[in-house]
């Protein structure tokens, strides 16, 4: 997988959004947990250190620390910028305003990144990606993906995703994806047909509402379960 230093923008989200994005209770985070596309948000380094079990999985971890925190100081400004002329996209209730977004967001990258050459060495951030993940079959209980199914349905094609989620679904018997709007705050055109895909591999998919919402309108999960 090629993965160009000048086309990444590193941004990263916390744990306690990942625990409303998912609507994660005390029994999902018991087992092991994928994150998928994991990036530099701080989930992996705070769950760690509550205990958890969790691997991350992003192709920006073939790079050093170093580099993302570079990559993250050039990109910043520009990602705040374009998030102040789309405001009204966003829900401004939990988050109160861009400066407060770029407070939150640095500090969970911060987080990643103090926690990130010492989690690769324990193999918690390993450098790889949809659609073939490294692991065997089952080898989690839970898989996440944040922020990138979905969201980028224009980047990303229908078989993609249809690929990817399978490949979720081969290493996790449960799947959570988050968010289905894409990146103007419109509901994936993916979404639909993805729904019948799984429908016919036997795979019981849901759409379900979560106690988040910071893009417009985006507070609704898809939570995909093998049929018992
Ligand atoms: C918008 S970021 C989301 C980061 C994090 N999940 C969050 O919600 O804060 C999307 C992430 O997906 C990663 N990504 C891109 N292509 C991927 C792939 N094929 N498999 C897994 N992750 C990928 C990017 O490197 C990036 O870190």
């Amino acid at each position: 997988m090629t993965f160009r230093y000048e086309s990444v923008v590193p941004w990263g989200r916390s744990y306690e959004e990942y625990l409303r994005m998912f609507d994660l209770r005390p029994d999902d985070l018991k087992g092991r947990i994928l994150g998928c596309g994991d990036g530099p948000a701080s989930f992996n380094s705070e769950f760690t250190r509550r205990g958890g079990r969790v691997v991350s999985v992003d192709p920006l971890y073939e790079f050093s620390a170093g580099e993302i925190a570079r990559r993250i100081e050039e990109t910043r400004d520009e990602v705040i910028s374009q998030t102040r002329c789309e405001q009204d996209r966003f829900v401004w209730d939990t988050i109160g305003s861009v400066e407060d977004l770029a407070r939150v967001r640095m500090a969970a990258m911060k987080t990643f990144l103090d926690d990130y050459e010492s989690g690769k060495c324990d193999g918690r951030y390993l450098a790889a990606g949809l659609p073939d993940l490294p692991f065997e079959d089952r080898e989690f209980d839970l898989a996440l993906s944040s922020h990138l199914l979905f969201l980028y349905t224009e980047q990303l094609s229908l078989d993609f995703h249809r690929v990817g989620l399978l490949e979720l679904c081969r290493v996790a018997p449960e799947v959570r994806v988050f968010p289905l709007l894409d990146v103007n705050a419109v509901l994936s055109h993916h979404l639909e047909p993805i729904l019948d895909e799984l429908e016919s591999s036997g795979l019981d998919a849901q759409i379900r509402t979560v106690p988040y919402e910071f893009q417009r309108g985006g507070n609704q999960m898809l939570r995909i379960r093998a049929r018992e």
